[in-house]
Parts: structure tokens; sequence; C-alpha cells
């Protein structure tokens, strides 16, 4: 089968095109045919081995999995031993969380998929596991949203960002969205009550006041989250300094400010497609790129700046 490899550390010029040997089935698990794949910040890391400590897990001298990506939608090719939730033939989307998924054939533990909505497009279901998944997580899970209290999403018209304004405005939140000035009008017809641009107004010295504060971007420091919320949590950091400063700043403090990786999981999965289905929520494509194409879908994803996200389809 055909699939975007790496063998050394670098930028997308590292990338291949190449063939290789289709996954085996282990138990548990299920194949499946890819039809559509998004590319995510976590690759960018995981190919460039950045930062330099998550080489631990991603590999020390070279990355140990050969093959990039983790988001899909697909069809089922083989069912593995113990799988009863899903059959072949099913339209599926989740994460392979070891072996890679930019590739025609991905072998994905069953309780990381889910079966997609009737009327879905795959590039469409390609984009929601990740983004989908932590813009879920950080409000619900972490952030323990209630209904009818007020956010603010700094970052908000990006892959996590768009989805958290979304899922926000459907469990009956008041939301604030930080985006640059150009996508304003993207983030209100997300949903956004109201939107700060932060090109105009200096996040910092923003002094309204919100129940939970939910940080997708990564530059707001432990004292705008005090200023500004009851409660906080960080999604994603723009540098290790401010990371450490905020985590450090969260053990000295009784301010809740939650620090999380999102976990995938079949139920919240479900939960996403059940919204989509609802058409409470909507993954918003700027770009769709061919397979082969990879490697100028990650230059592009790494300026991050992706209005919603970025899919890859397979086929001809
Ligand atoms: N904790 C986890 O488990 C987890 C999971 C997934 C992702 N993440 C992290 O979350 C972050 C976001 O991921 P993503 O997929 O949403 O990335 P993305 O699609 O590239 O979105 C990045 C967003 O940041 C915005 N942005 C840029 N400069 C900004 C600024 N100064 N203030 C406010 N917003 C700004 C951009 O908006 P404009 O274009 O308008 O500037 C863009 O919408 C990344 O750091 C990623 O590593 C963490």
């Amino acid at each position: 089968m055909k699939a975007i490899t790496k063998t050394k550390y670098g930028g997308p010029e590292v990338l291949q095109l190449e063939e290789v040997e289709k996954p085996y089935l282990k138990d548990g698990h299920i194949l499946v045919k890819v039809i559509a794949n998004s590319a995510n910040p976590a690759d960018w890391h995981s190919l460039r081995g950045e930062p330099f400590f998550a080489r631990f897990s991603f590999g020390l001298f070279k990355p140990k999995d050969k093959i990039l990506g983790a988001d899909f939608s697909g069809i089922v090719e083989a069912v593995g031993k113990n799988v009863e939730q899903f059959k072949v033939g099913d339209r599926v989307f989740g994460e392979s969380l070891q072996g890679g998924a930019f590739a025609e054939y991905t072998c994905a533990a069953a309780n990381v998929c889910a079966l997609m909505p009737a009327a879905a497009s795959f590039p469409e279901m390609a984009a929601v596991p990740i983004a989908g998944l932590t813009a879920l997580q950080s409000l619900i899970t972490h952030g323990k949203l209630k209904r009818g209290e007020s956010v603010l999403i700094n970052g908000s018209s990006g892959g996590v960002g768009h989805f958290t304004v979304q899922i926000a405005k459907a469990y009956g939140a008041k939301v604030t969205a930080v985006c640059s000035s150009k996508n304003i009008e993207f983030v209100k017809i997300l949903g956004a009550d109201q939107v700060i641009a932060y090109d105009k107004e200096n996040i910092s010295q923003h002094d309204g006041k919100y129940d939970l504060i939910i940080d997708t971007h990564g530059n707001l420091s432990h004292q705008d989250y005090k200023r500004m919320g009851k409660r906080g949590v960080m999604v994603g950091f723009t540098t290790m300094g401010n990371m450490l400063s905020v985590l450090i700043n969260t053990a000295f403090s009784k301010f809740p400010l939650a620090q999380f990786t999102a976990e995938a999981n079949t139920k919240d999965l479900e939960t996403l497609a059940t919204l989509i289905q609802d058409k409470k929520i909507k993954a918003h494509l700027e770009k769709t790129y061919s397979y082969h194409e990879i490697p100028e879908a990650i230059r592009y994803i790494e300026a991050m700046h992706t209005k919603g996200k970025v899919a890859m389809v397979w086929g001809n």
C-alpha cells in the first residue's frame, strides 16, 4: 500500500510517499481502508521531534513510527478478535495511535473509533478526532461547563478552537471568541456571541469576567486566567517558558486551572458524531489536499493560522 513515511526527524521535506506493507490486524483492532485524513499540530511535532523531551516517546534519535498521522476516516476492511461494535463495510472515523494513519490502510484500536453519521462526508469526519475530542474534553471533562455559563475561548478559529466555539454554544454557553480580525466573521458564523480581535485589543489588558477560560493558542499567563476567569483550561502552548510559568503558578495557587492531553475514546467520538448528525456542530474544511500533497498540507498547518481544519483524501 502507499503511505507517507519518515525515517528521520525534519520538516515536511523529509516525508516520502512510498510502498509499504499493509498493516496486520491485531486483536481488539479494525483494519480500515482510509478515505481521508486530517492534519494536526501533533503531526509536525512528531515529524520534527519537537519539543525535544517528546523524543522520549517519539524515539530518541529517529522516529519510532514510520508512517505519519493519526486522524482518519474510512471503511472497515477487516475486524479483529474481540471486536463486536464494528463490521466489515462500516464507515468509521477515529485515531491511529500507533502505526500511523497517513496511508491507504490503517489498523486502529476499536475503542478509539466510532461510526460516522449517515450523511457526513469522509473528509469532514477525518477532521474531527483530535481537534473535536480536545474541544469537547476541554469544555466538558476538564472545564466542567454548565448551561448558561460564560466562556472565553482564546484561539477560536483554528482546528480545536472552531469546534470549541460550536460545542460551547451547543451546551448552552455564552461565548466570547478571541481571534485575528480576518476571522471575526467566521467565528460569528460558528456562533460566538462576542469577538475580541487579538490584533486590535491586547488580551492581557482585557478586563472581561468569565466563568471559564479556554486557551487553545497557549499565550495566556497565569495572571490572565486569574484576572478574567473563575477557572481555566490550558490546551496548547506557544513557548515552553510560558507553559512552565503557568504550571508552576498553578501549583502554588488555589486558582482551578487544568492542563490535559486529549484522550481518544469511542464514547466521546460518538458524542461528537451525534452533535454533527444533529447539525449542532460542523467541521469547517479550509483546504482539502490529495494524499500526495500531504507534505504541503503539513507545511500549511505549521503556520498555526488554519481557519478550521485541513483534510487530505486518498484515491487517484
Ligand atoms: N492538549 C491537547 O491534548 C491538545 C490537542 C490538540 C491540540 N493541542 C494544541 O492546541 C493548539 C491549537 O491546535 P489547533 O489544531 O487548533 O491549531 P491551529 O488549527 O493551527 O489553530 C491555531 C489557532 O491559533 C490562533 N492564533 C494565532 N495567534 C494567536 C494569538 N496571538 N492569539 C490568539 N489566537 C491566536 C490562530 O488564529 P488566527 O489565524 O486568527 O491568528 C488559529 O486559529 C496547538 O498548540 C496544539 O498543539 C493540544
